[in-house]
């Protein structure tokens, strides 16, 4: 059947994927109608599922006459505006010259194309080939403004996910001002679902929460210029009985890096809408005739198979359409990172003997972190002036590279483009090239202010610095990081009816100097980073394969922080290093193997100071580095798996890996709290063939894949707290 078809007769659309369909019809008076998103319900059109009454205080509107049945406060519609009979959440919200503000958005037209759509400036799922995907791009009107809404779904079949992005034009004669513009809405019949969505703080991201849907609107927002540590732009909505490995779920993942919002409202007769896209604070964008806007892209996918089934359709979507990166699923440099070795006091012999240790271990890379340029001994200052300090660093970066490239070393290096300290060459120089508003104080945070990137000229002077040092030194790896929320959002390039755009044009600024960095230096490997976790988004993924998990890298809540993560981002997404104990950020102490399990979940590395290890911690380090290069593979490109979370109430936390042809599989975990006279904790595994025999690599005993999944596997008895579970599986039985 065709990814996307159009029935002339009956006027519905039907957008197929290989478990899931996607339904709307153009009904009376045009208005475009969602009818279905869910599991397949094979060649047939749900249009019944519509029904027709006349309900109080919803009215109808004027082309339907006499017909009170019909109503766009009930309906359930593809992409509804503001000022037209729905009093629901909306989806476009407009201003017009004369003040008002209504939009009534009617069918127009269609085109089915091949292969996927792409947004300008905005990072997109992509097809590689034409086949992988098709476009459906419906244009809706507003006859009175001239405004055109191109609705845009992108279908990739084979993995089950469907993309939607908007794309405004105003076709009309008169300056349009748009206050809203979201990237999707989608109608449900019942309010019979949870919403899971991911909040947290610094340094405590992406902690999950589920609860059922209520009357009334539940929101997941940032208003700070990022998708922020506070909430996370993906929210998934399932049965209230969906599990891990059953049961309906429904994913939306807004690929965009700045204020978003998703808004689900349960309405009057308990119909739910959800609502995602950017957010509308301090949002306007102004669209003179001819002009176009495009919204960021929002990334659907639908499993019957629980949230475990939903976690892998993202996972396997990112790699192959979404992460551009040629690292994407080869293996990584397992790095050694210097920040929380060293913070700012450093010099070059104190790198370099680092440098040295990590050869000796079997390390790939070594990353200089924060403090290498202008006057930066502390976070007040030098943030601008990407030139090297030589007090710091004797004979320049470029010696120091080179020394670390003769041990045979990669070299990566940190960088923080987007921002500017007062005290600095860059601010005394250009103290208008920041946010800034006329006749306010600022906002400090950090000592720190956000560069206006609105502007090209700003982007093209710290490019150009950071760019020159990666080509002169031949930097191997940057880390891009960004350690403030936006504030004194005011541009002073703008003109005043322009400043509702500056948040958006923001984002825009940074997609551009990314997009300059990935373009100039395929080879780069590039690791994104906003103290931690703050700006954990597929649209950062569109250029970077990884981003550092969080500034916490105490492995007992980096538990509950790469679990949340799992939900929506693939493994190997997640920067994960093991470090000193008793840990920086909270003072507790875990276990060293325990540590590199939990980094093992993720891209490996080391943020601590070799230098200062033991004989006995190097032998386990070497160990270390030795079994997550066995697992990597999995880590990689496999099937991830949670076989038990951190809100059941149990002693231990698990997760698997088990390869695409399942001959291997890893199984992961902690057991949290030694027991007196324990218990005999056994922990089914899923995800291989059940007729298959697996030997497991430490033990050298054999298993059915039947038992290991049905029988279960006795977990270790721990003595202690934080004890790491670790099991390795083979297919031994020759097929
Ligand atoms: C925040 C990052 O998340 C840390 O890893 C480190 O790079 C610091 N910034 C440096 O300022």
């Amino acid at each position: 059947m065709k990814a996307i078809s159009f029935d002339e007769k009956t006027r519905v659309f039907s957008l197929r994927t290989n478990n899931s369909v996607y339904q709307m019809q153009v009904r009376d008076y045009n208005t475009l109608i969602h009818l279905y998103y869910g599991a397949d319900v094979g060649d047939c059109e749900v249009d019944y599922r519509i029904v027709m009454l006349d309900r109080g205080f919803s009215g109808n509107p004027y082309e339907a006459g006499d017909d009170r049945t019909f109503s766009l406060d009930v309906l359930p519609q593809e992409y509804s505006g503001y000022g037209n009979g729905d009093y629901r959440i909306n989806a476009m919200e407009c201003e017009h010259e004369d003040g008002s503000d209504a939009i009534a958005l009617r069918y127009l037209r269609h085109e089915i194309k091949p292969g996927k759509y792409a947004l300008e400036g905005l990072p997109a799922m992509f097809a590689r080939e034409a086949d992988e995907a098709t476009t459906l791009d419906i244009t809706l009107a507003d006859a009175a403004s001239g405004l055109q809404v191109h609705l845009l779904y992108g279908v990739f079949p084979k993995l089950d996910v469907i993309t939607r992005a908007v794309r405004v034009l105003n076709a009309g004669e008169k300056v349009v001002k748009i206050k809203r513009a979201m990237s999707m809405a989608m109608d449900f019949p019942n309010m019979h679902m949870d919403m899971i969505h991911f909040y947290g703080r610094h340094a405590m991201e992406r902690q999950m929460e589920r609860m059922p849907l209520h009357h009334g609107v539940a929101l997941v927002e940032s208003k700070r210029g990022t998708s922020s540590h506070q909430h996370n732009p993906f929210v998934i909505l399932c049965d209230h009985n969906a599990s891990e490995r059953s049961g309906s779920c429904y994913g939306f993942a807004l690929a965009y890096s700045g204020n978003f919002r998703c808004e689900v409202e349960v309405d009057q007769i308990d119909q739910t809408r959800l609502v995602m896209g950017i957010h509308p604070y301090h949002f306007t964008f102004g669209l003179r005739p001819g002009e176009t806007f495009e919204t960021p892209e929002v990334i659907m996918a639908y499993s019957e198979h629980g949230l475990g089934g939903l976690s892998r359709l993202y996972h396997d979507a990112y790699r192959s359409n979404l992460i551009r990166s040629r690292y994407v699923t080869s293996p990584r440099p397992i790095l050694v990172n210097n920040w929380e070795a060293t913070y700012f006091q450093f010099d070059d012999e104190k790198l370099f003997s680092i440098a040295k240790e990590a050869k000796d271990l079997g390390l790939d890379m070594f990353v200089l972190d924060d403090g290498w340029f202008g006057k930066r001994d502390t976070d007040c200052s030098g943030l601008g002036d990407w030139t090297v300090n030589e007090q710091k660093l004797s004979g320049g970066l470029k010696r120091l590279v080179d020394r670390v490239h003769g041990l045979g070393l990669k070299f990566g290096l940190w960088v923080e483009p987007e921002m500017v300290s007062e005290d600095s060459e860059l601010y005394r120089q250009h103290p208008d090239w920041v946010l800034r508003v006329p006749g306010r104080l600022m906002s400090r945070s950090r000592y720190q202010l956000n560069l206006d990137i609105t502007r090209k000229e700003v982007r093209d002077h710290v490019m150009d610095q950071i760019c020159g040092i990666i080509e002169e030194c031949g930097i191997d790896y940057i880390k891009w990081d960004m350690n403030r929320s936006v504030d004194n959002v005011y541009s002073a390039a703008l003109s005043a009816d322009r400043q509702g755009e500056v948040f958006h044009r923001y984002v825009l600024g940074v997609y551009e100097m990314m997009e300059r960095l990935v373009t100039q230096f395929p080879n780069l490997l590039f690791e994104n980073c906003s103290g931690g976790g703050g700006r954990f988004d597929a649209g950062m993924l569109y250029y970077s394969p990884q981003i550092w998990c969080s500034d916490n890298t105490d492995a007992r809540d980096r538990l509950t922080i790469q679990y949340g993560t799992s939900f929506g981002y693939p493994i190997s997404t997640m920067g994960a290093h093991v470090s000193a104990c008793p840990n920086h950020q909270t003072g507790c102490t875990t276990p060293f193997e325990t540590r590199a399990v939990v980094a093992s979940a993720g891209t490996f590395g080391f943020e601590l100071d070799l230098t200062r290890m033991t004989a006995e911690e190097k032998a386990q380090a070497r160990e270390q580095i030795r079994r997550y290069r066995e697992i990597e593979p999995l880590v990689l490109c496999g099937d991830y798996y949670r076989l038990t979370g951190p809100y059941e109430k149990k002693n231990y936390i698990v997760w698997q890996f088990v390869s695409k042809d399942k001959r291997e599989t890893a199984v992961c975990g902690v057991m949290l709290h030694g027991e007196a006279n324990p218990h005999i904790h056994l922990i089914d595994l899923d995800g291989l063939l059940p007729q298959a025999r697996y030997q497991d690599l430490d033990s050298g005993r054999v298993y059915s894949g039947a038992a290991l999944m049905k029988a279960g596997l006795p977990l270790p008895i721990a003595r202690g707290d934080c004890q790491p579970i670790l099991f390795r599986f083979k297919r031994v039985d020759g097929e």
